[in-house]
């Protein structure tokens, strides 16, 4: 098991947003988090990164507790993550915020070329400042980097988001290599059906709760489920 949360709470002050909350990924298990706005699928990456730890219940990433752990502990054990807001640092060069993102873990580690291999374009954006980039080649940014960093675990929040049909295609094939590498995905999309075609296993979530757990296939094939959970 790569990732292993147990019935985790997780409050903002007062505001209580996950109401035990239970979820796991196998090595090499892509998952994806689908749900409506508001459901806490953010507030789950944030606990698992300990942005926002949980108060109650339990988190533990290859094997070890990571539940009261900080941050960048966290992140140097192996836990990639692919922001929604993609948090370049927009003064620096692309390359300057790829350099910032390398580490080394105990996992599989990634070369320059080889992003350059997934999106074409990095090559050539390297030396441009990041306030000047599109959307579309921040994410490329934004990926890049978490890749660089080593990961065993990469947490994608909303990756396809804003994106043109050509990128989100990136997207999805880098989910299903990291796969092949044996890296596990967690993956929180609106677009579900991009989603569901690269995913195992699926976790549907609505205030604060796990309300599905299934298998991918399951969802593609019976729509009558997929309406009644998803809305599509
Ligand atoms: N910083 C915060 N302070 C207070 N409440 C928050 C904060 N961030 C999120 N919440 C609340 O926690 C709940 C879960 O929010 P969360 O961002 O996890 O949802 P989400 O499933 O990611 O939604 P979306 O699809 O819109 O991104 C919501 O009710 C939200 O209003
Ligand atoms: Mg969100």
């Amino acid at each position: 098991m790569m990732l292993d949360i147990q019935n985790i709470e997780t409050w903002y002050g007062e505001t209580q947003a996950l109401f035990g909350a239970s979820l796991n990924i196998a090595e090499g298990e892509v998952v994806a988090l689908l749900g409506p706005n508001g459901a806490g699928k953010t507030t789950t990456l944030r606990s698992i990164l300990g942005l926002s730890p949980a108060r109650r219940g339990t988190i533990a990433f290859d094997g070890k507790d990571i539940t009261s752990t900080a941050t960048h502990v966290i992140a140097n054990a192996g836990v990639g993550w692919v922001p929604d807001d993609r948090r370049i640092f927009p003064t620096l060069k692309v390359k300057t915020n790829l350099a910032l993102g390398k580490k080394k873990t105990r996992f599989r580690s990634w070369s320059e070329s080889e992003m350059f291999e997934i999106f074409s374009a990095l090559e050539y954006l390297m030396d441009r400042d990041c306030e000047n980039l599109s959307g579309g080649e921040m994410q490329m940014v934004a990926i890049s980097r978490a890749l660089l960093g080593s990961p065993g675990l990469v947490l994608f929040d909303e990756p396809s988001q804003g994106l043109a049909p050509k990128v989100v295609q990136d997207v999805m094939k880098t989910i299903t290599r990291l796969k092949n590498e044996g890296i596990s995905v967690l993956v929180v999309e609106q677009n579900a059906m991009s989603a569901l075609e690269v995913c195992d296993r699926v976790y549907v979530m609505d205030h604060g709760r796990i309300v599905h757990e299934g298998g991918a296939a399951q969802l593609l094939e019976d729509e009558a489920l997929r309406k009644q959970l998803l809305g599509i």
